[in-house]
């Protein structure tokens, strides 16, 4: 399985902290935040990996990650996204290094205490489809969420006013190749982006998209209360005991 850690976008929740450099390279307690996806990806055994970034000082990412090799990886790629068109639009620039595979998409902004390795492998059993992770969280409004009918997901929404349940989908998702080809038909959202939820909700209308619950804490960094959050939540557990090597 391939993984995509994608870290583009201008961060401009976070301004004036993301004037001159990219979000993904502010610190998270005491690690830039960029390390804390590469390293769960490699903690779940994927370690080809390829990096999508974009904005401000993409290339200070190759000065601070070079080859991936203290991550344990054992090839890593950069692509660069131009303007912030969405999500979908940073995957679609990996499609030729994911090369057919079945791929594991993490957001540069995410970070969790625990580790996905039993999603994947969970994931390198069902081959087809996608998978995404659930997390209960206070503010849901803040995030994809999903419609549940008893154990189904029948729909996700992106940032609904009156949330339908209180789970966000978390920024780490599994794909078949299919993906490509889903992102080919989408259109540009309200915002101006190409959404996950809208490749998401092509799986669930085909009926092969899987979930599970995210186990220990999960949070995102794109915004200044967030950012805090996730200084305090590393501070708390310690990157080591998370596995965060790099
Ligand atoms: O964190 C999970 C949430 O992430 C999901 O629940 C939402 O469904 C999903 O849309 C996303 O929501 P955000 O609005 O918080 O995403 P944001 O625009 O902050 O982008 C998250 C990361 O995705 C960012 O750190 C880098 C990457 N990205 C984003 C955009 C818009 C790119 O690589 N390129 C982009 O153009």
């Amino acid at each position: 399985m391939r993984g995509v850690v994608l870290a583009g976008g201008l961060g401009t929740r976070l301004l004036p902290l993301t004037k001159v450099t990219n979000k993904h390279l502010l610190p998270v307690y005491d690690r830039p935040m960029i390390y804390y996806p590469i390293q769960a990806l490699a903690n779940a055994g994927i370690d080809e990996v390829m990096l999508v970034t974009g904005g401000n000082s993409a290339g200070d990412f190759l000065r601070l990650l070079g080859n991936g090799k203290d991550f344990g990886l054992k090839r890593l790629n950069y692509t660069y996204q131009e303007g912030e068109g969405g999500i979908a639009d940073a995957l679609r620039l990996a499609e030729h290094f994911v090369d057919g595979e079945p791929v594991c998409v993490i957001l540069g902004d995410n970070i969790i205490e625990g580790n996905i390795a039993r999603a994947a492998d969970g994931f390198r059993t069902q081959q087809q489809g996608a998978k995404i992770l659930l997390k209960d969280v206070k503010d849901p409004q803040r995030f994809g969420v999903p419609v549940l009918e008893g154990d189904r997901v029948v729909k996700i929404e992106e940032k609904p006013a009156h949330p339908r349940s209180s789970y966000a989908v978390t920024g780490m998702y599994f794909y078949d190749a299919r993906v490509f080809d889903i992102i080919k038909t989408l259109k540009p959202s309200g915002r101006g982006e190409l959404e996950i939820t809208d490749v998401n909700n092509a799986y669930i209308a085909d009926g092969t998209l899987t979930w599970d619950i995210l186990e220990g804490w999960w949070t995102d960094a794109g915004t200044i209360e967030s950012l805090h959050l996730a200084n305090q939540l590393v501070a708390k557990t310690g990157a080591n005991k998370m596995g965060v090597t790099g």
